[in-house]
C-alpha cells in the first residue's frame, strides 16, 4: 500500500516534467469560469451580482409579463412551454440564468443543462431581447423571489 502511494507520487513527478505540468499551471485561469455558470462565450455584464442586489424585483415582475416570459413559464413548479420557475434560483446559478435569458439559442447548443431541457421539452426558449444592463438585473431579482 505504502509503496503503491509512493509509486503514484513518483509517477506524478515524472509526468510533471512533461507537458502535463504546463497544462496544470494554466488550469487556474482556464477554470476561472465555473461550468455551472454557463459558457463563457455568452458575456454577462460586469458587476452583475451587485446590480441584481440593487435591482427592483417589482420592476422585474412587470418585465416578466411585458417581455412575454409569462406566456411560457408558470411561477409555480408546474411546466408550461418551459419549466415552472418556482425555486429556479436554488437549481441554477445567477450567471447561468443570466446567460439563459440573454442568449437561450446559444445555451441550447453549448450548455449541457440547457441541452438536456431542450431534449426533454422539445421547444427552444425564444430570445426576448432582454437588455443586459437594465432589464436583466430586475428580472433576476424577481426570479430570486420565486
Ligand atoms: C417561447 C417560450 C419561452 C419564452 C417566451 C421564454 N422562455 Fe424561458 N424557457 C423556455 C424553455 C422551453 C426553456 C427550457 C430550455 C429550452 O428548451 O430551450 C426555458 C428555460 C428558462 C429558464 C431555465 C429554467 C430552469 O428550470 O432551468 C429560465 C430561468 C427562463 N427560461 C427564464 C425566462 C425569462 C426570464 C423569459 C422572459 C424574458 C423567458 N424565459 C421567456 C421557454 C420560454
Amino acid at each position: 500500500m505504502v509503496s503503491q502511494k509512493l509509486f503514484l507520487r513518483l509517477a506524478l513527478i515524472v509526468l510533471c516534467g512533461a507537458s502535463a505540468c504546463a497544462k496544470q499551471a494554466d488550469a487556474p485561469a482556464a477554470a476561472a469560469e465555473n461550468p455551472a455558470d454557463g459558457p463563457a462565450s455568452i458575456v454577462v455584464p460586469a458587476g452583475l451580482l451587485d446590480s441584481i442586489g440593487k435591482a427592483d424585483a417589482k420592476a422585474g415582475e412587470a418585465l416578466f409579463i411585458s417581455k412575454g416570459c409569462k406566456a411560457c413559464h408558470n411561477l409555480t413548479d408546474v411546466k408550461l412551454v418551459g419549466p415552472g420557475l418556482k425555486g429556479v434560483t436554488a437549481r441554477r446559478s445567477l450567471p447561468w440564468m443570466a446567460r439563459m435569458i440573454l442568449h437561450p439559442e446559444v445555451m441550447v447548443k453549448e450548455d449541457p443543462e440547457a441541452k438536456k431541457m431542450l431534449a426533454a421539452l422539445m421547444t427552444p426558449m425564444a430570445n426576448q431581447n432582454v437588455q443586459p444592463d437594465t432589464e436583466l438585473p430586475a428580472l433576476l431579482a424577481f426570479l430570486k423571489t420565486l
